[in-house]
């Protein structure tokens, strides 16, 4: 999806025998590549055959769960404070909600984990506190607070989180993530009036060369877990070349656009996904027409479920609901929402937002897992009316 980069020792031309640098024989070209060969891909140059596999075996997936239709249908507030914490990045996740096109998790990750490979798709993480080097065949980079990390599917991975830890809202695609398409130019270049541009994203910049033999790498796919023993590291990448790699944006660095009145959500959007998009709300000035209502207005997305992480300062249309720095919110199809009692009135003076949150609008129905249900605040659905009936 990025630009075109180029990273360490790459042939001049593709597809051509290249001897190792030590002249142990030759390296072995591979073709990471999207919808067979015939969308974004990079070639990869290995020191050892990526496909040498000594052992494979099934194992139990610890996030393993279903998820259950919001019956009877209210809106959530799930607090991540109370979810589980510790193990690593991938079996550690708590599951929240999902539907055939996303899986939505929370990680409170403290240990590095095994390496890991996403067969279903890609995978966004936004790192909400503490930091992470994320290990990858393309190499290394780290990550901290406020970064939306890209990986795509079928990426040999490890997170390393820092001393600390790392809390994160882990968004598993059933496809591939996109920026918008009106943002992009006809060839694929983020255009002048996107709210980011190639200069915001990071990448690996150089080779991640490890030594290892018998490697375990966990790999899932959409029946499970499987541990794959390979015969050497896969970090064994000498050079690689294409538009397909991971890649990190921070939110810091979305540029946020106002307006004289209020400007709804499209306006924030910076991933598009199978059947679903991610939007980043960042500290911005306010709407500045002297009687413009600067919270949202009553909306119903009647197309889509409204998932909201709000990461840092104040949520004026949220006050005195409960949600806070670490909440979720779930508004879905069916639901009527919009701005708490009283915050319309509290915003009217105020000139800018120090709100900081990230939407994800899934246009099929969500269900929720036993571990959303337990941390679901049982008042939130009953705040707009001042309690329940
Ligand atoms: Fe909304």
């Amino acid at each position: 999806m990025p630009y075109y980069r180029r990273v360490g020792d790459v042939p001049a031309k593709r597809h051509l025998r290249i001897r190792r640098p030590d002249h142990a024989g030759y390296l072995f070209e591979e073709l990471m590549g999207e919808e067979g060969f015939s969308s974004d891909s990079s070639l990869l140059y290995h020191r050892h055959s990526p496909s040498a596999l000594l052992a494979a075996e099934a194992i139990p997936d610890p996030t393993a769960g279903t998820f259950e239709a919001d019956v009877p249908l209210v809106p959530r507030h799930l607090r991540t404070a109370k979810l589980p914490a510790g193990g690593d990045t991938v079996l550690g996740r708590t599951r929240l909600l999902g539907n055939d096109d996303v899986l939505v998790s929370w990680t409170a990750a403290d240990t590095a984990g095994d390496l890991y490979r996403n067969a279903t798709g890609d995978e966004l993480v936004y790192l909400h506190q503490g930091g992470a080097r994320l290990e990858t065949s393309f190499g290394a980079m780290d990550v901290g607070a406020g970064d939306y990390v890209a990986i795509p599917a079928g990426t040999t991975h490890r997170w390393v989180p820092k001393s600390g830890g790392m809390r994160a809202l882990v968004l598993e695609l059933r496809g591939h993530l996109r920026f918008p398409a009106r943002y992009l130019s006809e060839t694929g270049q983020l255009k002048e009036g996107a709210p980011f541009s190639e200069r915001d994203l990071r990448a690996p910049h150089e080779p991640l060369l490890l030594e290892g033999e018998k490697v375990a790498v966990l790999v899932r796919t959409r029946s499970g877990l499987t541990r794959h023993l390979q015969r050497s590291h896969p970090f064994d990448v000498v050079g690689w070349d294409g538009c397909l790699y991971p890649f990190a944006l921070s939110i810091h660095d979305f540029e946020p656009l106002v307006g004289a009145i209020h400007q709804p959500p499209p306006v924030h959007q910076t991933f598009a996904g199978p059947n679903l998009v991610v939007c980043s709300f960042v500290p911005r000035p306010y709407d500045f027409h002297p009687d413009a209502i600067k919270v949202p207005y009553h909306h119903a997305n009647v197309d889509s479920d409204e998932v909201i992480f709000y990461a840092g300062g104040d949520f004026m249309s949220r006050a005195e609901s409960g949600i806070g720095p670490g909440s979720i919110s779930v508004h879905p199809a069916g639901f009527v929402h919009g701005p708490q009692p009283g915050s319309m009135e509290r915003a009217a003076g105020a000139e800018r937002t120090e709100e900081l949150a990230v939407m994800l609008d899934t246009f099929r129905p969500l269900g929720l897992s036993a571990a959303a249900r337990q941390v679901s605040d049982d008042d939130y659905p009953w705040t707009w009316a001042g309690g329940r009936a």
